[in-house]
C-alpha cells in the first residue's frame, strides 16, 4: 500500500472537514484506493478550531518549512486562503517536492499560469477540483470526460453565499443584511463577503472553469462583474411574476467573434434548472457540441462537502490520474491559450426590463445601454435551449 503523507496549511471550515473526512474514513479510502492518506501535521495560526474537533495538538505545526523538511509529507493540502501566504505555501512545497491540493480559486485564478508552469517543471502536480463548485465534481468532468466536445457555452451559479442571500430576501423577505449574516454563520461566505457579493469569487472560479473546459485563459480582472448590489428586492418581485427568478449567473459563451464572459445578475425563467436552484446550492450547466446540455448541481460550500472534493483530489493523485491528465491534457492554466473577454457592450440581448410605466417583458436584438437610457431596469435574460 503506498502512503501520501499529509500536511495540511489552514484549519478552518474546509481543512477541519478535510482533517475529519481524512481521520473518519481513512479505511474507507484504503481500501477505495490501495493507498493511505495519514494526516502527519496541520499549520495554522491558531488551532482553535482544529482542537474543537478533537484533534490532537501532536499533529499542530507553526512552521510551514518544518512541515516541508518531512521527507514522510508527500502532499501539502493549502486551505489558507487568500494570495499572499498562500501563494508562498505552494511555491515552497512544489519547489520542496510536495504535490499540492487547494481549494484557492482566488490564488489559482490570479497566479495559475505560474503556479502550475512551476508545478511542471518540479513535475509536480497541482489539484483544484474544491476550487470552483465545492461538492460538485466539475474539474476533472470537464477537462477530462467531456473532451471529445467543442465546449460552446458554460453556465453556473457558483458561488453558494450568494444564493443563499437571495433565495432569502427572495422567498423569506429577509433584508441583504441579515441572509448575509446567516450565510456566515453557516460557514458559506469568505473570510471578507465583499468576495461573494461583489462577484469576484465567481469570476476567479469562471476562469478557472473556462479555462478547463474551453482550453482558453482569461484574466479574472477583465470579467465585466456585476455583484449583488444592483439588485433591489423590486427586481426579485419583477422576475417572479414573469416566472423567473434573479440569480447569480457566471457564464461563459463561444461566439464567432471570441468569448463573452460575465458575472452579474441574471433573470432566468424557472423552466431552466439554475432558476429552481435554492439554497447554498451551486449548478454548472455545460454545453457540449456533441453531448448538449449537461447539467450539475450539488453543495458549493461548507466543510464537509467541499472537503469531499479535497479528498477525491489526494486519491487521483494516488491513482496517478491527476499527474497523467495534467501531462497530457492542454486545458491548464500554464498551457491554455489566453483570450481577452469580448467588451459587455458587444451583448445584444435578450434582456429582462422593466420599469415605472412598463411591465417587466424580454427585448431581444437591442443594446443594454439604450434601455438604460430610458429608465428602465434591464438584466441578461438565459434561457439558453432557446438560443
Ligand atoms: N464563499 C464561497 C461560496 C465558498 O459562498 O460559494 C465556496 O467557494
Amino acid at each position: 500500500m503506498s502512503r501520501w503523507g499529509i500536511a495540511l496549511v489552514g484549519c478552518g471550515t474546509v481543512g477541519g472537514g478535510t482533517a475529519q473526512i481524512l481521520t473518519e474514513s481513512a479505511s474507507l479510502l484504503e481500501s477505495r484506493t490501495g493507498s493511505s492518506f495519514p494526516l502527519l501535521s496541520i499549520v495554522d495560526k491558531d488551532f482553535g478550531h482544529a482542537k474543537s474537533l478533537g484533534l490532537g495538538p501532536s499533529l499542530f505545526r507553526t512552521s510551514v518549512d518544518e512541515v516541508l523538511r518531512n521527507p514522510d509529507v508527500k502532499v501539502v493540502i493549502e486551505l489558507a486562503g487568500g494570495t499572499g501566504f498562500a501563494k508562498a505555501v505552494v511555491e515552497s512545497a512544489l519547489k520542496a517536492g510536495k504535490h499540492v491540493v487547494t481549494a484557492n480559486k482566488a490564488l489559482l485564478a490570479t497566479f495559475g499560469p505560474e503556479l502550475f508552469a512551476l508545478a511542471r517543471s518540479h513535475k509536480r502536480t497541482i489539484g483544484f477540483e474544491a476550487s470552483c463548485a465545492g461538492a460538485i465534481p466539475i474539474v476533472r468532468t470537464l477537462a477530462e470526460d467531456l473532451v471529445a466536445n467543442r465546449i460552446e457555452g458554460l453556465s453556473g451559479i457558483v458561488n453558494g453565499t450568494c444564493n443563499y442571500i437571495l433565495w432569502q430576501m427572495g422567498t423569506q423577505g429577509l433584508s441583504y443584511e441579515v441572509a448575509l449574516r446567516q450565510a456566515q454563520e453557516l460557514g458559506f461566505a469568505e473570510v471578507d463577503p465583499f468576495l461573494d457579493v461583489s462577484g469576484t469569487d465567481s469570476a476567479h472560479k469562471l476562469a478557472l472553469l473556462t479555462s478547463v473546459a474551453m482550453g482558453v485563459w482569461a484574466d479574472w480582472k477583465q470579467i465585466p462583474l456585476r455583484g449583488l448590489e444592483t439588485v433591489k428586492v423590486g427586481d426579485l418581485e419583477a422576475a417572479a411574476s414573469l416566472n423567473s427568478r434573479v440569480k447569480l449567473l457566471a457564464r461563459t459563451d463561444r461566439t464567432n467573434q471570441g468569448y463573452h464572459f460575465s458575472v452579474e445578475p441574471t433573470v432566468i425563467p424557472l423552466g431552466q434548472p439554475l432558476a429552481a436552484l435554492d439554497g447554498p446550492f451551486n449548478g454548472v450547466l455545460v454545453h457540449g457540441n456533441e453531448t448538449g446540455f449537461l447539467y450539475f448541481q450539488g453543495r458549493g460550500a461548507g466543510a464537509k462537502p467541499t472537503a469531499s472534493a479535497v479528498v477525491s483530489d489526494l486519491a487521483a493523485l494516488a491513482t496517478g490520474t491527476l499527474e497523467n491528465t495534467q501531462s497530457h491534457y492542454s486545458c491548464w492554466p500554464d498551457l491554455a491559450t489566453h483570450v481577452r473577454p469580448l467588451a459587455e457592450s458587444e451583448r445584444r440581448g435578450p434582456w429582462f426590463v422593466y420599469g415605472p410605466q412598463r411591465s417587466p417583458e424580454v427585448v431581444t436584438e437591442c443594446s443594454r445601454t439604450r434601455l438604460e437610457s430610458e429608465g428602465l431596469r434591464v438584466f441578461p435574460w438565459y434561457n439558453p435551449q432557446e438560443q
